[in-house]
């Protein structure tokens, strides 16, 4: 992931002007990390494949991260979460304005589109990838999902329509981190259960967040936490104990799942999971 940040890092959103803080404010948030969980997903796939295609596959990694990065400077906004702190940081309308925090969210979804444009593929691979990401980024995948989640504060939902609101909202970024890299290593078979196999990884992800929001401090978490009361979560319909359950779980379906796919994918994608499938317990 190291050559990852240093391509983050020759490829920062740049605009120079006599705004005052405008171009900084555009590179805070990514400079300022994450675990960068959707662009391992992605590069793992490929490398299972193909090494040689990971220079090119950065764009991809990128294009999701300014995208994700982009939701989440979004989603801390007075008027959806209200957060204060994001990545161990003063979230932007708090630290500028949120007219700052509103542009520069927008900037960075649109420049996740322009970075994938210039990826080193055919025009037709580029036209799948920025298809997929805008379809799951976008008005049918994880805008869909935050205006459920907002739209339903203080009215609860059942199961079924959460898990609806988590696949949308988180599941189908983290699957098409995953679908991306299949066609970008050309793995047309691949596509299709490798997408599904990330929904439910995303779901599991978000019920691990939702966890983590009433068992980690802000400061442990780097983010505003004990901030979903009003939310629809597995831990606000379920109490903690079930959500736990839930995600082992899933947690166990997932593992499972892996020894579906190829050797050298499992290979790639197995610390990853490691590292985050139990999340939830520590
Ligand atoms: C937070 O995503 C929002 C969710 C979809 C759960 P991450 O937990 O991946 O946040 P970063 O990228 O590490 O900051
Ligand atoms: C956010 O879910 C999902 C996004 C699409 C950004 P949360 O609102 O639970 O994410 P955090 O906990 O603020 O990171
Ligand atoms: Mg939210
Ligand atoms: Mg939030
Ligand atoms: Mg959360």
């Amino acid at each position: 992931m190291q050559v990852f940040e240093a391509f983050i890092a020759t490829h920062r959103p740049v605009a120079p002007s006599f705004h005052p803080h405008y171009e900084l404010a555009l590179s805070t948030m990514l400079d300022a990390g994450g675990k960068r969980f959707r662009p391992a997903l992605l590069l793992a796939v490929v490398s299972a494949y193909n090494t040689l295609l990971l220079e090119g596959a950065y764009h991809g990694a990128y294009a999701i991260e300014l995208l994700h990065t982009y939701s989440l400077i979004h989603d801390d906004l007075p008027a959806m979460d209200d957060a204060d702190l994001r990545r161990g940081h003063e979230t932007l309308h708090k630290r500028y304005d949120e007219v700052t925090a509103v542009l520069v969210g927008d900037a960075l979804n649109t420049y996740a589109f322009e970075v994938l444009s210039e990826a080193p593929f055919s025009d037709a691979t580029r036209v799948k990838l920025i298809r997929t990401l805008a379809k799951n980024g976008g008005l049918g995948g994880m805008v869909l999902g935050q205006a459920i989640d907002c739209h339903f504060e203080n009215q609860p939902l059942t199961i079924e329509q959460i898990k609806i609101l988590h696949i949308n909202k988180t599941g189908k970024l983290i699957a098409t981190a995953l679908e991306m890299g299949a066609i970008i290593a050309g793995q047309k078979a691949l596509q299709k259960p490798i997408y599904d196999f990330g929904l439910k990884l995303g779901l599991l992800f978000q019920i691990q967040d939702d966890i983590l929001d009433v068992t980690q401090t802000s400061e442990e978490a780097g983010k505003t936490t004990n901030n979903d009361e009003a939310k629809n979560s597995f831990v606000t319909l379920l109490g903690l104990e079930k959500a736990m359950q839930e995600a082992n779980s899933l947690a166990s379906e997932i593992e499972e799942q892996l020894l579906s796919f190829e050797e050298s994918l499992q290979g790639e994608l197995s610390p990853i999971l490691t590292t985050y499938i139990n999340r939830h317990k520590d």
